[in-house]
């Protein structure tokens, strides 16, 4: 895997795509598939986990990111999110959990049209929490 590629960014979207066939949605029937690209080059993907108490499932992306971090990552260059629909931009919840960690990753996803949209997780939540 080559990190710092422009064909990377493609294959990390790949990646999030194939991620997305495990999803867990019998809910909402909406399928996110994420590829979590680390520091070190290590990918951790993720999908999105409904459960019947709704408020219990958990997106594709904090999936990776709690893979990552559980495994010792903590530093993240990239993330990219595949869906059933386009756009899909990471939640509110995830950017969250994300900028924590990494404010200045790189977060891709397809838009409408079918483009690669790549944009800075610090433009897509200005002063987010800070405890
Ligand atoms: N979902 C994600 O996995 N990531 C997002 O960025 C947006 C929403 C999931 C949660 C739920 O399983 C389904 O999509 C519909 O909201």
């Amino acid at each position: 895997y080559a990190p710092n590629s422009k064909a990377s960014v493609t294959r990390l979207f790949e990646i999030a795509e194939k991620a997305k066939e495990y999803s867990y949605s019998p809910y909402s029937n909406f399928r996110v598939g994420a590829a979590l690209l680390c520091e070190n080059g290590k990918v951790y993907t993720g999908t999105n986990v409904e459960n019947a108490s709704f408020g219990a499932t958990v997106c594709a992306e904090r999936v990776a990111l709690v893979k990552a971090v559980s495994e010792g990552c903590k530093t993240f260059t990239k993330i990219a999110i595949s869906a059933d629909k386009n756009p899909c931009s990471p939640c509110g919840i995830c950017r969250q959990s994300l900028i924590e960690f990494s404010p200045e990753m790189q977060v891709i996803y397809m838009s409408q049209d079918g483009c690669l949209v790549n944009v800075n997780l610090k433009d897509l939540l200005l002063n987010n929490f800070v405890l």
